[in-house]
């Protein structure tokens, strides 16, 4: 789409942080937007805000949920009308030792930042196909993009769910370009949310939480970290300019580029 204005734009995890960041900027430039989250209250919030901007509509729902996926989707197109711009934003972090880890963890993470979009894309993409048009962004993150510094950066339970995303995107992109719909994956760096506060909400019981010195650190990371409305920016002008990529910083400058010369170094010779 080369405008949002007029738009209905519908927007996962909308309530706060990156999501109603990208809310914001979608609204102030004319789209309408449709807020779901598994947070009702957040939601309120964010819906009261949003309002004096323009048309907002907001829905609880657990983007793992595929069935409340449909009924959202169905209410918002009879109501409001063809959903233009999807963003698939929800997420968690979660991470635990290799020898902790359990199926449980694998499904939560897994479930809402893997899951999560899949259901989003056979929900919504599929009726953008029949029209021809429309425009969705994946949230990945950096961690998606490398593996930052020792230790396994945001662990292999996060990266392998952000790992998928993009190359879901990316692969997404290529077959949705002849059709005239655009696809973009957010890879953010640190972006100041309260995701290590959030994220707990929903992490099954028993899993091992991590140290409290772990959590303070991450949650000084996040709050030096790009401000939710400046991504909501970003995304807005990928959107417009129908681009794959948005970096909110070269953070992973290195790490992809050794990434991709390790790959390379490995091929056989010609
Ligand atoms: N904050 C960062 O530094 C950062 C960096 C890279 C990537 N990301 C990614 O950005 C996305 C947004 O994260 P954020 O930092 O804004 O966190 P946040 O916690 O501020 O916002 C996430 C929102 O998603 C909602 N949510 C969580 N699980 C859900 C579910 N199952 N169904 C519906 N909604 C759900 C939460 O209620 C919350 O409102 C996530 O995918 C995250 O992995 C964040």
């Amino acid at each position: 789409v080369d405008s949002v204005r007029g738009e209905i734009a519908l927007i996962t995890g909308g309530a706060q942080g990156i999501g109603l960041g990208i809310a914001r900027a979608l609204a102030g430039a004319g789209a309408s937007v449709v807020l779901v989250d598994i947070d009702g209250e957040a939601l309120r919030a964010a819906e009261a805000e949003l309002s004096a901007v323009t048309t907002v509509a907001t829905a609880v729902l657990d983007v793992r949920d595929r069935l409340e996926w449909l009924t959202v989707v169905e209410g918002v197109e009879t109501t409001l009308g063809p959903i233009g711009v999807l963003c698939n934003n929800a997420g968690v972090a979660g991470r635990a030792p290799v020898a902790q880890m359990s199926y449980e963890m694998w499904d939560w993470v897994l479930g809402i930042n893997l899951g999560g979009v899949v259901n989003g894309i056979q929900t919504v993409v599929p009726r953008m196909v029949g029209r021809g048009r429309g425009h969705v962004v994946n949230t990945a993150s950096g961690a998606g993009l490398g593996i930052p510094g020792p230790g396994g950066g945001a662990g292999f339970l996060y990266h392998s769910s952000k790992y998928a995303v993009v190359g879901m995107s990316e692969s997404l992109r290529s077959e949705l370009a002849p059709i005239g719909i655009g696809v973009s994956v957010l890879c953010p760096g640190p972006v100041a949310t309260n995701i290590q506060d959030t994220s707990p909400r929903t992490r099954p019981g028993g899993a091992p939480a991590p140290s409290a010195a772990f959590v303070a650190a991450r949650k000084q990371l996040l709050a030096a970290g790009a401000s939710p409305d400046a991504v909501g920016e970003m995304v807005l002008r990928a959107i417009v300019h129908d681009e794959l990529y948005i970096h909110t910083d070269r953070i992973m400058e290195p790490f992809v580029r050794a990434r991709s010369e390790e790959i390379l170094a490995a091929m056989p010779p010609a």
